[in-house]
């Protein structure tokens, strides 16, 4: 592929990085190998948004002063392309429509309107080889939210319009990058679909930051309301109960009523670890989420990407995949919850997703050390289950084996380096999915 000044690269999904001792890095795509020197690791980061040609050779410029050194890491650039770990998504930015400005790569478009984004809306403009993450609001399939939700949104009844307004932790995103005000928050984006605009909502009590994908009309509708020129009252009732169920709108006292059951209950998980070790957190993310997160994950194992644990004896029919994009995305939105649990700050450390089969088995064992803090969150499972029937983990609290049972979308917390942890053999039929939140001390150097 020719290369030019205005191309736009951007650093490829899922390569795998080894550095060896003798300073080299070995950058891998698929089956191919790039060896390459330091400068990679500082390009990769470069690239890990969208980024021309010609600002990359000026950042490279600007950061090596030494001509060698320049023309060195310049080479590796071109090299890295060469070798398929930067690709050109030049053409992918024109197709969304998402205005990108060479010269300001790395600045907020939170100025762009709805009214301003042109292009195709359809899945066309993904590229067919790549999985993303995607919770759209126009999704009408509902057979992966979880079925105790699905039974309760049949329950529920539908709050009149006039009762709703729009949530104040609802921000409207119509470009490249999340709203300014938001953007430290928002790491490990990459997996996200390029599709536009979405919105991101905060759940009150749990400070979780949830993205959800609009059509150009929904988001006409929530900039609308946002300015105040549309009431929640005139809005067609399909229209409003979809942004209600993403918690766009809100009952007034909702906000403060959720914030409010989640200080309780944060309250006596909080004690409930002191007692028991372990604390149980229900439905941690919310419905919508888990069935995008649920259909993402299943399609990167369908395609190959989690892969058979090399270490047979201790965990048995088991892929897995490690430190996933958004996987990584999700333990960064559940750190703040965890800090409101466990009695010293901690941060994200590592993340695992692993597809257990029919047969599994995970052997008693302790996590190594420095993962002081272990969330297991259930991601999915076939059949669902009820509580009383799901696959438990076992936990040994002071000679005592305690079985906790999850349903999907709840996590067990506890100290996975101090206490001994397995799961017994998952009945024939069943297959499970679990995200390993690994948690240090806030203040650990690794
Ligand atoms: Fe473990």
């Amino acid at each position: 592929m020719k290369l030019n000044p205005e191309t736009i690269l951007k650093r490829r999904p899922y390569l795998r990085l080894v550095l060896n001792s003798s300073d080299e890095v070995q950058v891998s795509v698929e089956s191919k190998t790039i060896k390459c020197g330091l400068h990679a690791l500082v390009i990769l980061e470069l690239f890990s948004r969208p980024l021309s040609v010609a600002d990359a050779i000026r950042q490279l410029g600007a950061r090596y002063a030494a001509q060698g050194e320049r023309v060195a890491a310049i080479a590796t650039l071109f090299r890295l392309q060469e070798g398929g770990a930067l690709r050109d998504v030049s053409a992918r930015d024109e197709a969304t429509g998402a205005a990108h400005d060479p010269n300001a790569p790395h600045d907020s478009s939170g100025d762009e309107t709805v009214e301003n984004l042109t292009g195709d809306e359809s899945d066309e403009n993904l590229a067919s080889d790549e999985i993303y993450f995607e919770c759209a609001l126009d999704d009408t399939t509902r057979d992966l939210i979880p079925y105790r939700e699905r039974d309760a949104g049949a329950d529920r009844q539908t709050p009149t319009l006039d009762a709703l307004t729009l949530n104040p932790r609802a921000s409207l995103q119509t470009g490249d990058e999340p709203p300014a005000h938001l953007s430290a928050r928002l790491p490990f984006l990459d997996r996200f679909s390029p599709r536009r605009p979405l919105v991101w909502v905060e759940t009150a009590g749990t400070e979780t930051l949830a993205p959800y994908w609009l059509t150009r009309e929904q988001a006409r509708v929530v900039e609308q309301l946002g300015a105040g020129t549309i009431a929640p009252a005139g809005l067609d009732s399909d229209v409003a109960a979809r942004l209600a169920e993403a918690e766009i709108l809100i009952a007034p006292d909702e906000d403060a009523a959720r914030a409010d059951a989640w200080q309780h209950t944060c309250e006596d998980l909080r004690r409930g670890l002191q007692t028991d070790q372990y604390a149980v957190l229900r439905k941690i993310i919310h419905p919508l989420q888990l069935a995008a997160l649920r259909r993402y994950f299943r399609a990167l194992d369908e395609r190959g990407h989690l892969k058979a644990s090399s270490n047979k004896h201790y965990a048995h029919r088991r892929r897995s995949v490690y430190d996933e994009e958004t996987a990584r995305f999700v333990q960064h939105q559940i750190n703040a919850l965890v800090n409101r649990i466990t009695p010293a700050p901690v941060r994200p450390s590592h993340s695992q997703v692993s597809v257990y089969q029919p047969g599994a088995f995970l052997r008693r064992h302790k996590d190594q050390p420095q993962y002081v803090w272990n969330l297991s969150l259930v991601l999915d499972a076939a059949p669902e289950l009820e509580e009383a029937s799901a696959w438990p983990i076992c936990v040994e609290v002071e000679g005592q084996t305690r079985e906790v049972r999850l349903e999907i979308g709840d996590a067990v917390l506890y100290r996975g380096a101090e206490f001994t942890h397995w799961r017994d053999v998952l009945p024939d039929g069943q297959s499970v999915t679990l995200l390993f939140c690994f948690f240090s001390p806030a203040d650990a150097q690794t």
